[in-house]
């Protein structure tokens, strides 16, 4: 993988959209791949509260949705110095980009959206919003020239889509944008919800992973199972309790809930209380260092400040050579 121009690393971006709370799909899927990597890459993180407008929350609840999410980042051990994390919206060259982008990109890419697909089959009644949040999304990993972006599983097709609209621009104007790649880990690409659909937060069935703990343990608690017995052998590939516990229990581990299932004597219950158990155990410091963040509100809104200075300059470099090259 080639450097951008001037640069040592390659880059490495990923975002998260702010709505709602952290849940252990985002952490496995996007925040743990990409801050292991930050140190070995140009890394660029945000919290995207321009895509959390799409279901229009009231205007409290995205700026505290905006905190939650940068405190997650840094509680999760993304170090500033090391990498910029910044909020979307104090970019808004991303937006501009979004539109020269819009310009060349084909109505038939964008009506094949699952997303927008989905929210069509639901509802008559879409906004343009959520129709354009994969050039959004596109507009946000082409400005930073992005080689590599972890994300879930959920968001390949908008990676792809990332990909086509980069390859529409380039085509219609020269060579400008690189094609960025998806990182998705296979292990953790799909990681199931409480109810057994992949977690997201539109399907609210999430695992959310600084919640407080009565609020941690309701959802563990509420993980379907079916209605086998504590007596009864359970089949683990069946078992959406086991398939959560695998994604953070040691090999071994996993290994023992998964005899144990299968033997009998071991109840769901027992298999939830371990679920909780080593979700506390795994995720306690990073809990406690993400309260007292939140505790600090104007810190953590100065560290995506300086976040953004940083990212605005080179984003503003970038647009004005794609403003030059379309004739504006
Ligand atoms: N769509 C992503 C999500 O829902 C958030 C996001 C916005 C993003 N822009 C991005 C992810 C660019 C990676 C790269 O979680």
């Amino acid at each position: 993988m080639s450097a951008a121009p001037g640069k040592v690393k390659p880059v490495l971006l990923t975002g998260i959209r702010a709505s709602g709370e952290i849940h252990l799909g985002n952490y496995l899927g996007a925040m743990k791949p990409a801050i292991t990597r930050q140190g070995d890459f140009d890394s660029y993180f945000f919290v995207a509260d321009y895509h959390g407008l799409t279901t229009c929350p009231p205007a409290a609840e995205l700026q505290q949705n905006v905190r939650s999410i940068a405190a997650a980042w840094l509680a999760c051990g993304l170090n500033p110095d090391k990498a910029l994390l910044w909020k979307q919206s104090d970019v808004p060259e991303v937006i501009e980009l979004s539109y020269l982008l819009a310009c060349t990109t084909g109505m038939g890419l964008m009506e094949r959206a699952h997303s927008y697909k989905d929210a069509l089959a639901k509802s008559k009644s879409v906004k343009v919003g959520l129709f354009y949040y994969p050039l959004l999304m596109a507009a946000d990993i082409l400005l930073y020239q992005s080689d590599l972006v972890p994300v879930g599983k959920d968001q390949a097709q908008h990676l792809e889509m990332a990909r086509d609209i980069a390859t529409f621009f380039n085509e219609t104007y020269g060579e400008t944008f690189k094609l960025p790649q998806a990182l998705i880990l296979e292990a953790t690409g799909v990681v199931p919800g409480i109810d057994g659909r992949k977690m997201s937060k539109s399907y609210d069935n999430g695992i959310e992973i600084f919640a407080p703990e009565a609020a941690l343990k309701k959802r563990v608690m509420g993980i379907v199972t079916d209605s086998k017995g504590l007596q009864d052998p359970k089949n683990p590939e069946d078992c959406v309790v086991y398939q959560i516990y695998r994604l953070i229990a040691s090999e071994d581990k996993a290994r023992e809930m998964s005899e144990r299932l299968a033997k009998g004597g071991y109840g769901y219950g027992d298999a939830k209380k371990e679920v909780l158990s080593i979700l506390l155990d795994t995720f306690g410091p990073m809990r406690q260092k993400y309260q007292d963040l939140l505790r600090h509100p104007q810190d953590l809104d100065a560290v995506l400040q300086r976040g953004a200075v940083r990212t605005r300059d080179q984003a503003q470099q970038m647009l004005s050579r794609v403003r030059k090259l379309v004739g504006l």
